[in-house]
């Protein structure tokens, strides 16, 4: 609920005749109250808005656009349904209806929920937007743990075990469809410290991998992308999104992203300087026809294990051997999202009496993350009576 006491002046209203709900499917006219910008990509933007059905006396009105006066439309304060956040994006490219599609089948607690949708001619320039109708969350992972860096800390661990948690879950139920999200990275990770809650958002470059299908190897941002990805490889699997997972816990305990390459190139001279030089059969694995910098030479010494110790100085035992299962050269070795969900390092979560104190404040919560659906009770298999 949006009081009208609390907007910034500058919001922009306009009634638009067809807005789709996404899980009926059933078209109506709504009138959508945008008040503030929240994110804006390569793409298009994200705001945040408020939505109430139009009443029949808005009928004869028409679609409006976004600097007509609006004062003709019929509002009432009291029924706005929100907040949500829309994301805008130019409409009719294959390339980004993709988003629409995998938002529209998917429906998991750990990944952010369609709400509604519509197509609408932007005033502005006089192009066709895709607009997504999301529920809203305050904040990302990347300003949590900026939110922390700044005061020298990183995110308390019960905090870090329920998000990686949560995050590994979306990521099961996902590649159980044999979706990859392949963007994955702080900023796409959406939480709501207030309830410790984690939303993967940014179904922009997500696919359907079908297996030995080539697709496109330039997707993720560099300091997420896969090793594979990095050397040019084509007929990946979903196992690029869990060396994205590993990045971003890492970044929780360092504080920052772990790989930061320059270059695509120099990416894998990064991930080496942790992990190795990578095997020749990495190589031939993911593309026989790599031809650039192999990274042959050690750069540190002693074993690998050490190195790890090393970098995460400050960080458990055990968040270290769930890491080392997880930044791992041959994407079949990689630990799979039930494997990661049965890890040690996720204990704490699963004692009966577990609660978290959310940021700033004196009172615990309970998280209910081991409710999982029978779909994903199917996919933990073998794994069930471990997690
Ligand atoms: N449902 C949402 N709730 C709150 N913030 C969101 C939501 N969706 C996106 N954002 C914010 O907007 C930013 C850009 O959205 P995203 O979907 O990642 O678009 P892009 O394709 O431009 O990266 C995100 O990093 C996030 O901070
Ligand atoms: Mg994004």
């Amino acid at each position: 609920m949006e009081s009208s006491s609390t907007e910034p002046p500058k919001a922009i209203e306009y009634l638009h005749k067809q807005v789709y709900e996404n899980s009926s499917s059933k078209c109506e006219a709504m009138v959508i109250r945008e008040y503030k910008k929240i994110g804006s990509g390569a793409f298009g933007t994200v705001v945040e808005a408020v939505l109430q059905p139009a009443t029949n006396e808005n009928d004869n009105v028409g679609d409006t656009s976004e600097d007509v006066n609006t004062d003709q439309l019929n509002i009432d304060e009291e029924k706005w349904l929100g907040p949500f956040a829309i994301k805008r994006v130019p409409a009719q490219t294959d390339y980004k209806s993709r988003e629409l599609e995998i938002l529209r089948i998917v429906n998991h607690p750990n990944i952010i929920s369609l709400k509604y949708f519509f197509e609408r001619i932007r005033v502005k320039d006089n192009k066709m937007y895709q607009n997504l109708v999301m529920e809203c969350l305050p904040s990302n992972l990347q300003k949590e743990i900026k939110y922390y860096r700044i005061s020298k800390y990183t995110i308390p661990y019960p905090h870090m075990k329920a998000y990686t948690f949560q995050l590994t879950r979306a990521m099961l139920y996902l590649h159980g469809f044999g979706i990859a999200h392949r963007d994955i990275k702080p900023t796409n990770i959406l939480v709501d410290p207030s309830k410790v809650c984690l939303k993967i958002c940014d179904f922009g470059s997500a696919k359907k991998l079908e297996p030995n299908q080539a697709s496109v190897s330039y997707i993720c941002s560099r300091y997420y992308r896969a090793p594979e990805l990095t050397v040019g490889s084509s007929v990946y699997t979903t196992m690029i999104d869990i060396w994205g997972l590993g990045c971003v816990i890492a970044e929780m305990f360092l504080g920052k992203p772990i790989f930061q390459g320059q270059t695509p190139e120099l990416q894998l001279r990064e991930i080496s300087k942790l992990l190795g030089p990578p095997p020749n059969s990495f190589f031939f694995k993911a593309n026989p026809n790599y031809r650039g910098n192999m990274y042959t030479t050690k750069l540190f010494t002693g074993t690998v294990e050490e190195r790890f110790r090393q970098i995460f100085s400050n960080s458990p035992p055990d968040a270290i051997d769930l890491l080392m299962q997880i930044l791992v050269y041959d994407p079949e070795q990689r630990a799979s999202p039930r494997r990661v969900l049965c890890h040690p390092f996720f204990n704490e979560l699963k004692q009966k009496d577990f609660k978290v104190y959310p940021r700033g404040s004196q009172e615990p919560i309970t998280l209910d993350l081991l409710k999982f659906t029978p779909f994903e009770w199917e996919l933990l298999g073998p794994y069930q009576d471990l997690v």
